[in-house]
């Protein structure tokens, strides 16, 4: 693609704007050369638009843990396929995902969002997933680039880590989506990596454009451009706008001669060049009608492709007609965490809890629900069929944006208490108070906890009365996060089911700076109240106790995973530990499953009869949970991380800065690496999984250092999936090593008794280090297969030279 006619016919004005987005989501138009604005939108697990707003709901796939734990990258094509789709359904033309970040620390905040501590599983999924997109011509972006694996201090913390270790580990997990996918973005991060921060570093250069042949746009993380300098480098696209560190200043610099003219025609020619690609440019062809494919059927399949099944004393799958009566027991169980907290959030039109998801797939059975311990902090939004507007009479609430003067300047009808307003029409900067009200119908009496979360000052008021006034002051200095996950302020308020209460919240706007100038979050809704943990406990253990079995759902929340901050502790929240302790004691086919989007400690997991782990299972969470526990689809999952027994054997525990710098001192000996270096044991292993079946691996060959061959038979008496994992070691070698390190896996799907031979694809560098440049250590390697890093009967050796 030539655009230098194109280029001819702009002014430098009109480039330099092009290059800074028109608003939080959208480029800018040029409809004097035919290029319009194209839409960028959040992603990676759904695609959310470019308003976030339950009016226009999005598919909420799995969260990236299930998806990577499904170690299919068929699964990951057509996860990206049906990402493109929603884009296309919404008029976006940038799916701003996948996120490839590696899981360096299970603490790390945006754990749940990334695949692997691996980066080839990383990379293979993250390229299947660009590929799906970008088929249906919808832009994909690969982010954050790069070493931004933590949340603490994320703006500035410059992170300190040798060329070696970038090359092998963490740029190894971007390469092969721009090396094979073409990924026509990548996503520059925050963060410092040695010294020059992400939109600043010469890594934009190489290896992203010289080694791997990228020829897209780089997109600054949200506001993470801030400086003239970043012009100078391969950065093409500021974000948000319309106001950034380029505009007007960087028009003078060009014209006095500080940055050369050829650098903003290169960034330009990159715009132009994706918006030919995704059909934003007249001249070029448009994309084809999409194909029709069912997301949620889609969303449920990928959920159980991802649920792993850890633990299993022959209690799975259960046997529908021995069931008659259910002990489903949780929090989680009927308030299920579909997704992270963060810009990954979507809104799904509805979402299908465990609890609901076994009162459909078992109708006959008697299904009882106790919550055992509270998981929820603070305020979580009034359920949508509680709620009447009092202007409309209809379902719902009215909202105000009102001058300081009180007149309205505007006003709206919604259907949910959770607003967040990041860009849409609201005139946010003009506003002084926001109001929300409700006519609010409680389904229990009892003594509530009524409030809100936000950031800044506010008024709750119940039938007129001003209850409480106070402000939400966020921890920390992210305002960005703070507005994803907002302090929660709150009331006592006694209320009797089925009469309505007229709730009213006000909240005093706050004055927020550049890209968040006119941005707003809110939640109005209620706290749990949690006075007597013991009773609910109790109460769970008597349901058990007369149940058949015992489903206890356990989990985090959203002050545990979000985006903004890391994890403080791998323990579950609240008293989830006691109850399952207690559950199992009453009931010997307990069952566990772990709603959480990273690992937590389940010290109690010997004591049960199975255990689950599902990430965070999107929108059909429950109906997939149901195909696994009944056996209607196979724990599709493997491990795309080390579950650890304890927090301290956490190889890589301290996420913090310190003096402003994180240092990746264990170099490539992450995850598994460090694991098996320290020679601890973890509770469950990298790769581990069990399926319904059973298998029998044999035969295996190497032939050249690309791939090798092996039998595989399915020696149990029913259909299943077997992900066959291939890992090399160097036992002799001058060089500081992995004791292994993941090569290559293939998913296998056999019918009872049925045997193949598969050919598993070997990575590229599987054999190779760096220094300097791609370089072998000639000599013997071995080559082990199986089914975990520890569960490896097969081995051989390959000589490279
Ligand atoms: C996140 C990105 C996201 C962007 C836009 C940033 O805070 O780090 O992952 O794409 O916001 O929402």
């Amino acid at each position: 693609m030539n655009f230098d006619d194109l280029l001819g016919r702009l002014s430098l004005e009109e480039k330099v704007r092009i290059l800074t987005g028109q608003d939080f989501w959208s480029t800018h138009p040029l409809p004097a050369i035919g290029l319009r604005s194209m839409v960028l939108s959040d992603g990676p697990s759904g695609v959310r638009g470019a308003v976030w707003d339950e009016r226009d709901p999005s598919l909420n796939l799995p969260s990236a843990t299930a998806l990577s734990s499904s170690w299919d990258v068929g699964i990951a094509h057509r996860y990206g396929v049906v990402s493109a789709l929603e884009a296309r359904r919404k008029n976006v033309d940038v799916v701003l995902g996948p996120t490839i970040n590696l899981h360096r620390s299970p603490l790390g905040g945006r754990h749940f969002e990334a695949f692997s501590e691996d980066p080839v599983l990383t990379a293979d999924l993250a390229a299947a997933y660009v590929a799906g997109v970008q088929e249906l011509r919808v832009g994909a972006t690969p982010k954050h680039y790069v070493a931004n694996d933590f949340e603490t201090d994320r703006f500035t913390a410059n992170v300190v880590v040798d060329e070696r270790t970038l090359r092998e580990v963490y740029l190894l997990a971007f390469e092969k989506a721009v090396t094979e996918s073409k990924a026509w973005l990548v996503m520059s991060a925050y963060n410092s990596i040695n010294g020059a921060t992400a939109s600043e570093n010469d890594l934009l250069e190489t290896p992203l454009n010289t080694d791997w042949g990228f020829d897209g746009v780089v997109v600054s993380d949200w506001t993470a451009v801030r400086s003239l300098e970043s012009a100078k480098h391969s950065q093409d696209l500021a974000m948000p706008g319309p106001v950034g560190a380029w505009g007007d200043a960087l028009v003078e610099a060009v014209r006095s001669g500080e940055i050369k003219e050829d650098a903003i025609d290169r960034k330009v020619r990159r715009l132009l060049a994706l918006a030919a690609r995704v059909g934003a440019l007249e001249g070029y062809e448009k994309p084809a009608d999409p194909p029709q494919v069912d997301g949620i059927a889609f969303a449920r399949t990928a959920a159980a492709e991802g649920t792993v099944l850890l633990r299993n004393e022959g209690a799975l799958p259960w046997r529908s007609d021995e069931l008659t009566k259910v002990a489903v027991i949780g929090h989680n169980a009927r308030d299920a965490r579909t997704q992270g907290g963060g810009s990954a959030t979507v809104i799904p039109e509805s979402v299908i809890s465990p609890l609901s998801g076994l009162r459909t797939a078992l109708p006959n059975a008697e299904i009882t629900y106790s919550i055992g311990a509270v998981v929820q902090e603070g305020v979580a939004e009034l359920p949508p069929a509680t709620m009447t507007n009092p202007q409309a009479g209809e379902p719902g609430a009215r909202v105000r944006f009102l001058g300081a003067d009180g007149s309205e300047l505007f006003a709206e009808d919604r259907f949910s208490s959770a607003l967040v307003y990041l860009g849409g029409n609201a005139p946010i900067g003009e506003s002084a108070v926001f109001e929300f009200r409700t006519t609010w119908t409680p389904s229990e009496s009892g003594a509530i906890q009524l409030g809100f979360a936000s950031v800044g000052r506010g008024r709750i008021f119940a039938d007129g009365k001003l209850l409480r006034e106070d402000t939400a002051v966020p921890v920390g200095n992210d305002l960005g996060a703070a507005l994803l996950s907002p302090p929660s302020i709150s009331t006592p308020l006694e209320v009797t089911a089925g009469t309505p209460i007229d709730v009213r919240v006000e909240l005093d706007v706050p004055k927020l700076e550049g890209g968040l100038s006119n941005a707003l979050s809110i939640t109005v809704g209620v706290e749990p109240s949690n006075d007597d943990p013991q009773a609910l406990i109790d109460e769970a253990v008597a349901a058990a106790r007369a149940a058949d079995v015992a489903l206890v759902v356990v989990g985090t929340n959203s002050k545990v995973e979000s985006e903004g901050y890391d994890r403080t502790s791998l323990a579950l929240p609240g008293r989830q530990d006691d109850l399952v302790r207690a559950v199992a004691a009453a009931n010997p086919r307990t069952v566990v499953v772990v709603n959480a989007g990273s690992p937590v400690l389940l010290p109690w997991r010997d004591e049960v009869a199975a255990v689950l782990a599902t990430y965070f299972g999107g929108q059909e969470y429950g109906d997939a949970l149901s195909d696994v526990l009944l056996g209607r689809a196979e724990p599709g999952g493997r491990l795309p991380t080390t579950w650890p027994r304890e927090q301290e054997d956490v190889p890589v525990i301290n996420v913090t800065p310190k003096d402003g710098v994180v240092r990746y001192d264990e170099g490539i000996h992450i995850g598994y690496r460090a694991w098996l270096k320290a020679g601890t044991e973890p509770a469950y292993e990298f790769g581990h999984g069990l399926g319904y079946t059973t298998w029998e691996l044999s035969d295996l060959r190497a032939n050249d250092p690309s791939s090798v061959a092996l039998t595989v038979r399915n020696t149990g008496d029913r259909a299943g999936k077997h992900v066959v994992q291939v890992y090399v070691e160097r036992p002799e070698s001058a060089l500081d090593r992995p004791v292994r390190w993941l090569a290559g896996f293939a998913v296998v799907r056999l019918d009872a008794g049925q045997a193949r031979e598969i050919t598993v694809g070997l990575h590229e560098h599987a054999f190779e280090h760096w220094d300097n440049e791609w370089a072998t250590e000639p000599g013997a390697f071995t080559i082990r297969a199986g089914s975990s890093i520890s569960d490896l009967p097969l081995s051989t050796e390959l000589q490279v030279r």
